[in-house]
């Protein structure tokens, strides 16, 4: 018995980089698959047949079943849409894969509002827009699981991507909170953190020879080494396992933490603000966080 026989998985964004992997993934685990993406350029223009239907071609040809979706998760009409195609080919739902993404990088200091409302659509809305657009199926039949794709971008940081670092980590919250509301319906939510060379990587510059030797080891993180866990998380295996943030690099798999109370401080009458300059930034400074980019705490070549 394959993994994923006789569920109905929409993984967003399939035409190509990791959502491509996904698909495949999923339906050689014997799911069926929607597989959705616009077709745009990795700044989000333009639309493209072609990608969707390149990759349910490829599935049909290994025997599975699959059905393309071309709608932009970026609207709730198109969302609706991508939830109906799943339904009206397959009847019915068991796991979304939100992957589709794009990049506007840019220095915060210039980012256009545009750039800005570009990235916060298509990840941290168009997230909500598909998941939320599933969840009526998942609450009737009890059961569904939603993986969330998220960044060290906005996990950790990094330069010029303020609006993808807001949107990735409002991903976060915003499967924290599927997994804390539709728990009681056993319904799953996690995130994965994914490193691996896509054409979205493509477009980190290259210009200096430091730069250049990191786009060297990040072309050796493929795409499908990305894939096995979010079938994991898509199947019955992970049953009980929600709430959580993983990442995956190459052969790599981690646990990211999550938010707690790092140090408190307590002052009887309260503080002023010498009060606080004085005494509780002192307490609290051998804690503070270094101001680290994603590639200072990921600081190991890729194994
Ligand atoms: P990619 O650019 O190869 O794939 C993204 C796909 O989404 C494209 O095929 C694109 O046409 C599609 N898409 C864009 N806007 C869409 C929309 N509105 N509706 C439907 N489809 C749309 O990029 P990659 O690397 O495969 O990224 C997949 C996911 O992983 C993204 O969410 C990305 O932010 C995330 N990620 C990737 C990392 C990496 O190292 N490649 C690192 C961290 C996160």
């Amino acid at each position: 018995m394959k993994l994923l026989e006789g569920k109905v998985v929409i993984v967003t964004g399939a035409g190509g980089g990791i959502g491509r992997d996904f698909a495949l993934a999923m339906s050689a685990e014997g799911a069926k698959v929607v597989v959705n993406d616009l077709g745009s350029s990795v700044s989000g223009e333009g639309k493209d047949t072609g990608p969707a239907q390149k990759v349910v071609a490829e599935i049909k040809a290994q025997g599975g079943a699959a059905v393309a979706s071309t709608d932009s998760v970026a609207d709730w009409e198109a969302a609706n849409r991508i939830v109906k195609t799943a339904l009206d080919a397959f009847g019915r739902i068991d796991c979304v894969v939100n992957n589709a993404g794009i990049l506007r990088d840019r220095f915060f200091f210039n980012m256009s509002v545009e750039e800005w409302k570009a990235v916060i659509d298509v990840h941290l809305n168009g997230s909500f827009y598909v998941a939320r657009a599933a969840a009526p199926y998942f609450k009737s039949q009890n059961s569904g699981s939603y993986v969330n794709m998220t960044s060290t971008s906005g996990l950790i940081g990094n330069f010029g991507q303020a609006n993808y670092a807001a949107a990735k980590l409002g991903i976060i919250g915003l499967s924290k909170s599927m997994a804390l509301d539709m728990a009681k319906y056993h319904v799953r939510s996690n995130c994965i953190a994914p490193f691996a060379w896509s054409r979205m990587i493509g477009t980190i510059p290259s210009d200096t020879p430091e730069q250049q030797a990191r786009l060297e080891k990040i072309k050796r993180m493929d795409t499908a080494k990305i894939a096995p866990l979010a079938v994991y998380l898509a199947s019955d295996l992970a049953r009980d396992v929600t709430g959580q943030i993983f990442g995956v690099r190459a052969n790599e798999i981690f646990l990211f933490s999550q938010n707690r109370p790092l140090r408190s401080v307590h002052r009887a009458g309260g503080w002023t603000p010498e009060a606080i300059a004085e005494q509780a930034i002192p307490a609290m400074r051998a804690q503070f966080y270094a101001l680290d980019r994603s590639q200072d705490v990921f600081s190991w070549d890729p194994i």
